[in-house]
Order: structure tokens, then sequence, then C-alpha cells
């Protein structure tokens, strides 16, 4: 049996179905809405025979085109999006009709905006294919392109129809960015879910072979932390900032490095172990809680290295972060009770102390 988390509330709330191995037997019809024309928009590194599996379940009844992007965040790009609005308008697509975002989270972010904007707005469906994606981008409704002046600058808030995942997508995955997902996931371990907390410590080397039975559970333990935060926070005005666990200092390093040879799971764990760090150095957590996430961390053979960076070189990008407000950069730090907060109330002596 499937399993079905529901995120949002309302005309827009919509269900994430977890998919026992393939995705044959979910029914995509209905959230489809449609008896007329599918756009199936993925790109070039998501394995063509996932492409066959969503055409399979469509069947017959449903006219279905297929739009390739190159792979990499150059494609969340204008350039694609008008490339994409400009074939729909060519395909005579109308509001009956539906777009499929299949693939990772670029793939996702560009489908979202096209469905979000294309007639003011169309029917869509998320088909996330990487962890990152599936655990995070295709849940909480925010879709957005790049311009060159900075990432996801441009966008809206809109809710796909439904998010379909199988762990077995997980399968062909590079090593490099299925770890990256997994920095994802021990996030919601770390900014409260305790029971995934302790799925993840047993069964660590599961993990790393990446047994489908755990993948399920990690993945669907991480979606429903997701979705009970941005379902009472929709449009990120309080809660939801917890999300951000590592962010500021993760974003720091992916903006140091160029956003080259550094993914993005990988910068925010060694920005969870910042972040963490502070809070142990601010008196939030002791140091045996501390050693624990560092510990858990490295089990899973994720990149601990986070004294390769220094305060003096991230500085700069971590007060350029969205974070700071009114001149005060706020963080969000974790508890005793593994709780995280967000918080402008600490020393910045200790940020700088946290990176020796
Ligand atoms: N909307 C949100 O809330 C949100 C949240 C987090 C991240 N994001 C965005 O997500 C993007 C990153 O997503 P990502 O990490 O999934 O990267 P990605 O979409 O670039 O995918 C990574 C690579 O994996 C390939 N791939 C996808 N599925 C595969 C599979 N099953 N097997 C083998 N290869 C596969 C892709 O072709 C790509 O080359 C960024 O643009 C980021 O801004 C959005
Ligand atoms: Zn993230």
């Amino acid at each position: 049996m499937a399993k079905v988390i529901k995120v949002g509330k309302g005309a827009t709330q919509y269900k994430v179905v977890i998919a026992k191995n393939a995705l044959t037997k979910v029914n995509l019809l209905t959230p489809l809405k449609t008896k007329g024309k599918v756009l199936i928009i993925t790109d070039s590194g998501v394995p063509k025979k996932y492409i066959d599996e969503v055409k399979l379940i469509l069947k017959n009844n449903i006219k279905v085109f297929v739009y390739i992007l190159p792979k990499g965040e150059k494609s969340k790009s204008f350039d694609s999006f008008i490339k994409i609005q400009e074939k729909l308008a060519e395909l005579k697509f109308d509001r009956s009709d539906s777009l499929i975002g299949l693939g990772g989270g670029v793939v996702g972010d560009i489908t979202g905006f096209c469905a979000a904007t294309f007639l003011r707005g169309i029917n869509f469906i998320q088909i996330p294919t990487t962890l990152l994606a599936q655990v995070d981008s295709s849940v909480g409704g925010k879709t957005a392109i790049n311009i060159k002046q900075g990432k996801n600058l441009v966008g809206s808030f809109y809710n796909p129809s439904l998010v379909l995942i199988s762990s077995k997508f997980l399968e062909t995955l590079s090593e490099k960015e299925f770890k990256s997902g997994i920095g994802e996931v021990i996030k919601y371990a770390f900014i409260g879910n305790k029971k995934l907390y302790k799925l993840i410590q047993n069964n660590t080397d599961e993990i790393k072979s990446r047994e489908l039975k755990i993948l399920e559970e990690i993945v669907e333990e991480s979606i429903k932390t997701k979705a009970r935060i941005v379902t009472q926070d929709e449009k990120e005005s309080g809660i939801r900032a917890i999300l951000n666990f590592g962010h500021t200092f993760g974003h720091a390093i992916e903006a140091f490095n160029n956003y080259k040879n550094i993914t993005h799971g990988a910068a925010i764990t060694l920005g969870m172990i910042i972040a963490s760090k502070v809070s142990y150095l601010e008196g939030h957590i002791k140091i045996h809680q501390l050693d624990n996430i560092i510990n858990l961390i490295d089990s899973l053979g994720l990149n601990t290295n986070y004294k390769k960076y220094n305060f003096r070189d991230l500085k700069q990008y971590i007060m350029n972060d969205k974070k700071v407000s009114k001149g005060k950069l706020n963080l969000v730090l974790i508890d005793k009770n593994g709780k995280a907060f967000k918080t402008d109330s600490f020393r910045l002596k200790n940020i700088e102390k946290s990176f020796n």
C-alpha cells in the first residue's frame, strides 16, 4: 500500500503519495484533472526509463508530450522558462491541460513556475526523482527560476495537485547527489524529528547501501516534518524558518565556492555542524549532543570537515544572507530538547569561534 501525506489547507491542499516499489499502481489520472494533454518536463540526466514508466501509467487516454532540458542548475533560467511557455502555446495547452515535473529540484522548480504562470496558472504534478527533491523541493509549494543577480529570485508559491514518490528512482542516483539528499534528511532529524533521528542512527549501513525499505521510511518521516511545518506557515512568515537550519552557513559555503564542486546538501551538512557548534557555545546544547550530531553525520559517510573554511572567508556571505533583517543576523539554533528555534540573540564572537 502506498503511504499518503497531506500538505496544506483548504482548496490548495495536496497529497504526497509514496508508492511502494514502482509507480504503476498509482492512479495519476484523477489528479491530472484532464482528458486532454500533458507535458512532461524533465532533464537530460534523468534516466529515460523513468519517462517511459510515467507514460505507461498515463495509459492511452491522454496526449503526452515530453520536454527535455539540459541537466544542471543553468536550466532554471528565463531562457528555459520562455522556451517552455512558447512550447505550451504552440501545443495549444489550455486550462484543462497539465504539466508533470519529472526530475530533481531544478526540473521541479521550473515546472512549477511554468505551471503557476502559463494562462495565469494550470495544473501540475511533481514526480521528484532525486532524494533532495523527494524530501525537500517537491513539498512546500515554492517554485522559482534564477537570474544573474541571484538564485531563486523570481518565482511564486504554487502548489501541485499531487507529489508522487518512488524510492526506486533513487537507485540510479550518483553517490554525490544521494549524499546531498541525505544532508536534508538529517536536517529534519536535527530540528526535532526524534523518530527519524533514531531510524537513521540504527540503520546507517542500510541507508548507505540504499535499501528500499529504509529509504521509504526516512523519506516518509522527512516529508511528514516538512509537511507539518509548511502547512502551519505556507508563505514563510514564521515557523518555516527552522527549515533553514544550517543554511546561513551552508549558503555562505556554496557562494564562497561559486556554487561549484560542492552540492547543496554537502554545504548545509557543514553548515549544520557550525550551527550546532554555535548552539553549544551559546549554552543551548551539551557537548555530548554536539558530538552525537557530528558522529551521526560521519557514520553516514558524509564530509564533516567544516574546518576547511574559516570565518574570515565566509563572513561577507554570512552577512549577505536573506536572513539578515534590519541589519541583524538571524540564525536557527537548536536546544537541549533537540528543537530548532530562530534567534538574533547570540554573540558574533561565538560564530567566529565555531569555525575553530
Ligand atoms: N522549491 C524548493 O522548496 C526547493 C528546496 C530545495 C532546493 N530547491 C532547488 O532544487 C535544486 C536542486 O535540486 P537537486 O539537488 O535535485 O538537483 P538537480 O535537479 O540538478 O538534480 C541533480 C542531478 O541528478 C540527475 N537526476 C535526477 N534524478 C535522477 C535519478 N533518479 N537518477 C540519476 N540521476 C538523476 C539530474 O539530471 C541532475 O543532473 C536547486 O535549484 C535548488 O534551488 C528548491
Ligand atoms: Zn536546503
